[in-house]
């Protein structure tokens, strides 16, 4: 294949651009890669393979969508940088596609007028962006809420897309309330580790017993479990506040019809 249209394969398929760093997508990877649903949900085991999905995703709307603003957002600047490193990482093994005006720790800037940008985790130091193409959030489910609450308008404007990537971390926060009760806005995508190629059976077994079930469900079965810190489970707190469970030793204040 010329030059040229080996480019070209790459611009129309992301797939191809993954190949160009020497990975074969996973068929979900495929998918997340080609989608362009706006809003989208990984609940995907640790190592299947997320934030390097995210990434090429990030080099291909960098590279080929001119003057695009992609960012990385996680709980912590340090994470933001994690996943920002491993888009510096895919676009330097194509060998800089376009040729980039600035990189850094923090952002990439190429001469098409893209940027990448990584993101401090609390909202307090969040610069507001607009026109946002695409909102990568790692480790999503302990990015706070009001994190989110600072970043979601930057993508009103734009009609950006949001992919959400992260193991389950307790039933609360709004990346778990976006997967169980979220409806159809978003596009749910879920791997666990039985499912992941890359997974040998031994490894999880090892896994399991280093990590005890609480955790291994979360990290490698991709389930949703009250948080190991909370002494009360979150349907024991919730009917604290339903007025239609009894209290087993009513107090003088209390008065039920
Ligand atoms: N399709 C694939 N083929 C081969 N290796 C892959 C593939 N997807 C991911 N990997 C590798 O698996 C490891 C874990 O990937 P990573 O994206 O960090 O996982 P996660 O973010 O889900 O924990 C990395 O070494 C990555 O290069
Ligand atoms: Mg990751």
């Amino acid at each position: 294949m010329s030059k040229l249209a080996a480019d070209l394969a790459r611009a129309l398929d992301p797939v191809r651009l993954a190949e160009g760093i020497g990975m074969l997508p996973d068929e979900w990877q495929a998918d997340v890669l080609r989608s362009s649903h706006p809003r989208i949900l990984l609940n995907c085991c640790r190592q299947s393979g997320k934030s390097t999905t995210a990434a090429v995703k990030a080099v291909h709307v960098a590279v080929y969508e001119p003057g695009s603003l992609t960012l990385c957002l996680s709980p912590s600047l340090r994470q933001s940088q994690e996943l920002f490193r491993k888009v510096l990482t895919t676009y330097r093994t194509l060998g800089r596609p376009v040729a980039s005006e600035g990189e850094n720790a923090l952002s990439l800037t190429l001469e098409n007028g893209s940027r990448v940008v990584s993101l401090p985790g609390t909202e307090g130091t969040i610069r507001a962006y607009s026109a946002v193409r695409l909102l990568l959030v790692d480790e999503a489910a302990r990015v706070p809420d009001e994190t989110m609450a600072a970043v979601r308008p930057m993508l009103a404007v734009s009609d950006g897309q949001m992919i959400a990537l992260s193991t389950p971390w307790g039933c609360r926060g709004w990346w778990y309330e976006a997967w169980e009760s979220g409806g159809a806005t978003w596009k749910r995508v879920r791997v666990p580790a039985s499912e992941c190629p890359r997974i040998a059976p031994a490894f999880l077994a090892e896994e399991r017993a280093a990590l005890g079930s609480w955790v291994y469900s979360q990290e490698y079965e991709c389930s949703f479990a009250a948080t190991s810190t909370q002494l009360f489970s979150e349907d024991h707190l919730r009917a604290m506040y339903d007025a239609q469970v009894q209290p087993l030793f009513p107090t003088e204040g209390d008065h039920h019809a």
